[in-house]
């Protein structure tokens, strides 16, 4: 490792009676990959808000390269050296790669000359293994590139300090390890990493060192090479205790609540993105997903809840055509839908908690009478899955875009799940969870299974499918590979139908 480039001196920052950070000591150095790890709401984000001069810390100090600094806003940190790339990006989907990169610069030499700007970011880019066409238009390009779209933008800058708000989450494995290859990259030419992760096995694989918030404290700090699974799991969410899911057993019903029949769906491109898929899903079930992301998962959930068309094929619920029904019928009829992208396609981040519980039910008399809205009755409720899923709101009044991005993961669950759905379609439902509430999120889909509702659960992680299904199925460039009893199954065969092997037969289960 190099020289000392960050402190973090006792930093403290609260939100009304909220304490997100206290008294939080960070040393940096030149040359490292500094993971951040915490149970959701731990601080983390704060932590890296304060540094980068989103927020004015309460207390403590930063000192930067050895002078004491004063870190007045993200534009001044950013001139500074100190750049972050945001869980939720920011960039203008119908500009190009070079446009989005050179308006976040401050050089403005080559505003005359698309070419040369474009050839100068290009080489930026490659400097870093970071490959990305600089012509291309942001909206066509996949998370994976818009992630290096960011990073570009701050390395053209010339950051010295990177910081990365949970950038493997939306990631697929694949692409988490080039990222790494490239954060390791960066690295080596003397640029200091913070990665923000809730995935030990990455932070310690990694990683050279770590840093664990607990409640809005330093629990522990270590060397990667130091660290067990077991002291990062205690340090993280402390002594209480996780449950242990076991698999599932016992006979499917003969009930079917979804059914898909030779169904179609297209992507954002028009290109094919499921194709002929027929399957389908039996009252009490949970049926998982698996395969890697991109492979067609989005479309299928998005074409059942509804926000997709079907281009051929149907769709069926409990016996009933679907295929053409809206979105708001499909919700009264009990599909719920847990989407992968909750900031902007489950929540409205500028609306209260209470807003949010209420978003989709604005109509039931529960909430409405004769059009006046019962915010009495929706605060009630508010209450209710606050102390149900162990919500950590700083309120309900305040917009649910200023809670940590686990609780807004709760709060959607939270919702979704209520009012008895007969079908509820998860996609990565855990994704950007700490383990004790990612496992609180399993428990709920297994109660709601067994109340007898289908559940849907899309899943890169063949473990939790392992755990949690009676039966998957494996998505591989849009098609159905096979589809498997977990009790006929193991790992291996789900494996080789992920990288496109087909299955011999189907389970007729
Ligand atoms: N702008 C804000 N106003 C009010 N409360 C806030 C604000 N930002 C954060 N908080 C609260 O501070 C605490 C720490 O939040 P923070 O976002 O730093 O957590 P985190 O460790 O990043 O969690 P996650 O893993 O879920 O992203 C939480 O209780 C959160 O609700
Ligand atoms: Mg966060």
């Amino acid at each position: 490792m190099g020289e000392l480039i960050l402190e973090m001196k006792n930093i403290t920052k609260t939100f009304g009676s909220v304490v997100a950070n206290k008294d939080v000591n960070l040393s940096l150095y030149a040359g490292e990959i500094h993971a951040l790890l915490g149970e959701n709401g731990a601080g983390k984000s704060t932590l890296m808000n304060v540094l980068t001069g989103i927020y004015k810390p309460d207390g403590g100090e930063i000192y930067y390269k050895g002078k004491r600094a004063t870190i007045r806003n993200p534009k001044h940190a950013v001139a500074m050296g100190i750049g972050m790339v945001h869980q939720h990006f920011r960039l203008i989907p119908t500009l190009s790669v070079a446009e989005n990169v050179y308006l976040y610069s401050d050089d403005r030499k080559f505003f005359l000359d698309q070419k040369k700007m474009e050839a100068v970011i290009g080489e930026c880019s490659e400097k870093f293994n970071l490959a990305v066409d600089p012509t291309a238009k942001v909206w066509q390009l996949s998370v994976g590139e818009q992630q290096r779209v960011e990073i570009i933008k701050l390395l053209y800058r010339g950051a010295e300090i990177l910081i990365l708000d949970e950038p493997s989450a939306v990631l697929t494995p694949q692409e988490a390890d080039d990222m790494f290859v490239t954060l390791r990259k960066m690295a080596e030419s003397g640029k200091a990493v913070i990665v923000i992760s809730h995935k030990m096995s990455e932070v310690m694989h990694h990683a050279d060192r770590i840093t664990v918030l607990k409640g809005g404290k330093v629990e522990d700090t270590l060397l990667a090479r130091d660290a067990t699974v077991e002291r990062l799991t205690k340090a993280v969410v402390g002594d209480h205790e996780l449950g242990e899911i076991t698999p599932r057993e016992g006979e499917l019903s003969q009930e079917v609540v979804l059914s898909l029949e030779n169904l179609n769906v297209l992507n954002d491109k028009n290109l094919p993105a499921i194709k002929n898929v027929t399957m389908d899903i039996r009252k009490g079930e949970i049926f998982g997903i698996a395969g890697v992301a991109g492979n067609g998962q989005r479309e299928l959930a998005e074409a059942i809840a509804g926000l997709r068309p079907a281009v051929g094929g149907k769709i069926s619920l409990l016996g009933d055509d679907v295929t053409k029904t809206s979105i708001r019928k499909r919700i009264e009829q009990g599909i719920s839908f847990i989407p992968e992208d909750r900031l902007h396609m489950g929540l409205v981040p500028g609306l209260d908690f209470k807003d949010n519980v209420i978003l989709k039910q604005y109509k039931n008399p529960k909430y409405n009478q004769k059009g006046l809205l019962r915010y009495g009755e929706a605060e009630r409720v508010a209450q209710e899955f606050v102390a149900k899923h162990d919500i950590k709101t700083g309120g309900t009044e305040l917009p649910v875009g200023l809670m940590s991005g686990g609780n807004q993961q709760k709060l959607l669950i939270a919702r979704e799940v209520d009012g008895n759905p007969v079908l509820i379609v998860a996609a990565y439902p855990v994704r950007g969870l700490d383990i004790g509430a990612a496992e609180a999120i399993r428990e709920i889909l297994i109660e709601e299974s067994k109340k007898g509702t289908a559940v849907l659960l899309i899943s890169e992680e063949l473990d939790e499918i392992f755990k949690m299904c009676d039966r998957t199925g494996v998505l591989c460039d849009g098609e159905m590979m096979g589809i498997r009893k977990i009790s006929e199954t193991d790992f291996n065969e789900i494996g080789k139908m992920m990288s496109g092997e087909k299955g011999e037969e189907e389970a007729d289960a």
